[in-house]
């Protein structure tokens, strides 16, 4: 199994310049198959996830050449399947973004559930009653969620939580319905934004992206084009952290501030140096950080995939920190693999309590989750000594050459190949 080896410790500095967001990356590319023309799609994050949704359209019946690393061109104007294949969704979650676009192309989809991962149990029953809503009939059939339909028809649906899988499966499906459709409660993070933006550059009729009530006006078809994937705010963000923990000045390039505001905010209040400018963040601190307390919340509230990294600054900083995972039931694996290297937490139900100490010591851990694997990277970058980590193909799914990136700021990190 591959690793990462770290020799913690080294003075950071310098530039890293942040890749196309896969959370955004992956709904867009569903989304490719409400199109009968061709599609170019460029900024798209070199990651396996993205390489397992271009896998699940190639079974789906779609055309996709990937052009260059971070380019991808697709051509859905063949036949289309309606049954998306359980080996793959069964690897990744947001395969089912595919729903919502089967069912507005071809009035049928069949998507095996996504299940639960290592996070929490993840239901998708806000996805499958906004399709009833939108007037398909939804049933569960051999572990497959299956949607039928005669026409779709817009309406206004109430999201029981934003959830941000749901707000953009509901816009993918409404946008070849019939008249229009008010998604009420809907998710505000920006990836929705990115995608609502990409539908309307094919030529869709999509309103108020970004805030709580989304409009789609149906159309009949959508034509081709190109579009350019927004910068990755959670890369983003945890570059930024490891600046304010590591000293830095790291310059974060290739990123859009304004996606990070509660994450900028909490790192000045705990006493880091953080300059932004149109397109980057400079972070950095001098001595030691201070301790804060944090609850995840749905955007524009603290991000909950930068929980873990947060929480590793935290187990640095000087005096007794909090963090309230509000998103996910199970969001703190990681917190036994930081107490591995000497952090001290305590969890009580969904708020972890965090005593700042004075140093890391390297260990060997593992990637839990994605986010959480992140975190060990940061915490083994800060620590004294080697840090070994295993179960690394979750980072592979979230960050572009993490490994070189970083090497390049002055770090002493390796990836073995086991
Ligand atoms: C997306 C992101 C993920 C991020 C999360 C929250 C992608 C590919 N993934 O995940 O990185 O951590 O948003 O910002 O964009 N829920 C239900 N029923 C549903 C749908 C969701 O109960 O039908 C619950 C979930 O179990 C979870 C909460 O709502 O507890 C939030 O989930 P959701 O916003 O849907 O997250 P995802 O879209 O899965």
């Amino acid at each position: 199994m591959a690793k990462i080896l770290i020799d913690g410790g080294k003075p950071l500095s310098g530039t890293i310049k942040v890749s196309g967001a896969k959370n955004a990356a992956l709904p867009i590319i569903a989304g490719v198959i409400l199109s009968t023309k061709p599609v170019k799609l460029t900024n798209v994050p070199a990651l396996n996830d993205v390489t397992t949704i271009s896998k699940v359209l190639e079974a789906l019946g779609v055309k996709v050449a990937r052009t260059s690393n971070n380019c991808y061109e697709f051509d859905a104007s063949g036949k289309i399947s309606e049954e998306a294949p359980y080996e793959l969704v069964k690897t990744m979650r947001a395969s089912f973004f595919v729903m919502g676009p089967l069912l507005a192309r071809l009035k049928k989809a069949r998507v095996p559930l996504p299940g639960g991962c290592a996070i929490g149990v993840r239901p998708v029953n806000i996805h499958l009653k906004g399709f009833e809503e939108l007037g398909a009939k939804v049933s569960i059939e051999s572990g497959c969620a299956v949607a039928i339909a005669d026409r779709l028809i817009g309406t206004k649906i109430h999201l029981d939580f934003p959830s941000v899988g749901a707000t953009e499966n509901l816009i993918m499906a409404a946008t070849l319905a019939e008249g229009e459709t008010v998604i009420e409660n809907a998710a505000q993070e920006p990836e929705i934004v990115d995608l609502a933006e990409f539908l309307n550059a094919l030529g869709a009729k999509i309103k108020g992206a970004g805030g709580p009530s989304i409009i789609v006006e149906g159309v009949k078809e959508l034509g081709g084009g190109t579009y350019s994937i927004m910068p990755d705010r959670i890369e983003a963000g945890t570059f930024a952290v490891l600046g304010a923990m590591a000293g830095g000045p790291i310059r974060v390039e290739n990123c859009n501030p304004n996606h990070l505001l509660a994450l900028t905010a909490k790192l000045r209040e705990m006493g880091a140096s953080i300059e932004c400018g149109n397109d980057y963040i400079i972070a950095g601190s001098e001595g030691r950080l201070k301790a804060s307390e944090v609850k995840t919340l749905p955007y524009p509230g603290f991000p909950t995939d930068m929980q873990a990294q947060l929480m590793t600054a935290m187990c640095l900083a000087e005096g007794t920190s909090s963090v309230t995972e509000t998103i996910f039931e199970n969001r703190f694996m990681h917190v036994s693999e930081l107490s591995r290297m000497g952090a001290n937490i305590n969890i009580h139900e969904r708020t972890a309590v965090i005593h700042g100490v004075k140093a890391l010591e390297g260990a060997p851990v593992a990637a839990t989750d994605l986010r959480a694997g992140a975190a060990m990277v940061l915490a083994g970058l800060v620590a004294q000594g080697h840090t070994e980590i295993s179960q690394i193909y979750h980072i592979d799914r979230g960050y572009e050459d993490l490994v070189g990136r970083i090497n390049r700021l002055g770090a002493n990190i390796t990836r073995i190949e086991g």
